[in-house]
């Protein structure tokens, strides 16, 4: 498992360590995390001073002899492909430049889900052979690129999706011997964001399906709750605006959000064609927006007996959407929230749970608190029906959703904060059943709607 680093991936572990204590954070905090492929426990140690109980595994002694000065007492020599850790038993697994050196890394990434509890993650970084070092170092049959099984992009994302939800994105960085290095370092991580395809490190991100009975998974998402809150306004690594930012964006948005409806209405047309809410007492709706969807429910679809409640983080849509629904004001009401969990809601109190194109900007943790939540907040054989971007299928789908995702890696406000994900990932089998997952593509851009019942 020896990674053997030159000084080019002296420099790429640089980047990607720093990258991944931003990624990770919000579920390191607390909780149990592996590095396998540790080497000299770089990562390990830096996982270790923010607050994680971090184990760091590695094949190779003299490696581990080094990483014992740095942290002793929380290292294991072992194989990657047979960790020594229980079934579930730790909250984040993460591997650097460790994977393209193994014989089997499906293998290894086999065994890295095995360990981690359901809604955790795992995360890969992977050296890439198509970036200009890579490039370099194939034609110079230097190391570590004349040594390694490199996968491709698409290869990483197929091996990610087997054990959740999967993104990869690239980073490129500027080497460490360059002059100008503090302009040339953020000028070539944008470049890198705009062409992660070229990016000098892949790095690959599996959010596992959660399972709603441990007791220890539930308190372990209160703290990445928490610690997701204590980092106030900033943009996830891993992706999704905190509540207090999708707030502000949407705030600004206002009524514009209504110019979206182009691409988005197939797919809620779809969801309401199949006449989902006609049977339905009782509506929830998560991000509301403008009101739009709530107003043609209440026309049209929801019976004159039955209620809606909507909530919403940004003050001003929560405005828009009561001016919208005013006449139904006696059954159906608008209520700001500010983020925080649980939804106001009773248990058991709605059957449907509805967002549209809100899952899409969320940071993966929270979104998927806010699924227990409607499983909560649903009565049994309840509906969830969930409408968001997702990845393209079709050529042009696909080039679109990259451009747009690329776009939002930049500049996350330009696209509203929406990227395209997985929504069926977050529905664990064991607590609901999928009723329709269907992919709607409208003007190249490609939407996913899902509709699950609560078990
Ligand atoms: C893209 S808009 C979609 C609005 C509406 N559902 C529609 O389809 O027109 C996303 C909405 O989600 C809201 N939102 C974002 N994060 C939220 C959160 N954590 N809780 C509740 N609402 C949120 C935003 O304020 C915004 O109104």
């Amino acid at each position: 498992m020896t990674t053997g680093l030159t000084n080019i991936g002296a420099t790429t572990r640089g980047v990607s360590n720093r990258l991944l204590c931003c990624a990770l954070l919000g579920q390191c905090l607390g909780g149990g995390s592996a590095d396998v492929g540790c080497g000299t426990a770089r990562l390990t140690t830096m996982l270790a001073a923010r607050g994680a109980s971090v184990v760091g595994i590695d094949l190779d002694s003299a490696m581990l002899a080094v990483a014992a000065g740095r942290l002793s007492g929380r290292l294991v020599r072992a194989d990657a492909a047979q960790l020594p850790l229980r079934d579930a038993s730790v909250d984040v697994a993460v591997v650097v430049a460790t994977l393209e050196f193994t014989r089997d890394p499906a293998g290894v990434l086999a065994e890295m889900a095995r360990i981690t509890r359901p809604g955790g993650r795992l995360v890969a970084a992977v050296l890439n052979p198509m970036s200009p070092w890579g490039w370099i170092g194939r034609v110079r049959r230097r190391a570590p690129y004349r040594d390694g099984r490199f996968l491709a992009r698409s290869e990483l994302l197929a091996l990610g999706r087997k054990h959740g939800a999967a993104q990869i994105r690239g980073v490129l960085f500027a080497a460490e011997h360059l002059p100008l290095l503090r302009w040339l370092g953020p000028l070539s991580e944008t470049i890198g964001a705009m062409l992660p395809r070229f990016g000098a490190v892949q790095i690959l991100t599996i959010q596992r399906t959660r399972n709603l009975d441990s007791d220890a998974q539930v308190a372990t998402s209160r703290q990445a709750r928490e610690a997701l809150m204590d980092n106030g306004p900033i943009y996830l690594d891993d992706g999704g605006l905190s509540p207090e930012i999708a707030a502000r964006v949407y705030d600004r948005i206002g009524r514009l959000q209504d110019t979206q409806s182009p691409f988005e209405r197939p797919a809620v047309d779809r969801l309401i064609a199949a006449r989902r809410f006609e049977a339905a007492t009782s509506v929830f709706e998560f991000g509301c927006g403008t009101g739009a969807l709530a107003h043609r429910l209440l026309r049209d679809h929801i019976g004159p007996q039955s209620t809606y409640l909507g909530v919403d983080v940004s003050k001003r849509m929560v405005e828009l959407a009561r001016r919208r629904i005013a006449a139904c004001a006696d059954r159906a009401r608008v209520v700001h929230i500010d983020g925080t969990l649980p939804l106001p809601a009773p248990d058991r109190s709605a059957d449907r749970f509805i967002a549209a194109y809100v899952f899409d900007l969320l940071p993966p943790d929270y979104a998927a608190q806010v699924i227990d939540e409607a499983h909560r907040l649903l009565r049994p054989g309840g509906l969830a029906c969930l409408v968001s971007l997702t990845h393209g299928r079709s050529t042009r789908a696909r080039l679109i959703s990259r451009s747009r995702h690329r776009i939002w890696r930049v500049a996350p406000r330009l696209v509203g904060g929406c990227r395209p994900i997985d929504l069926r990932h977050l529905f664990d089998p064991d607590h609901w059943d999928i009723d329709e997952d269907a992919v709607i593509e409208s003007w190249g851009v490609p939407s996913e709607l899902v509709v699950a019942a609560a078990r």
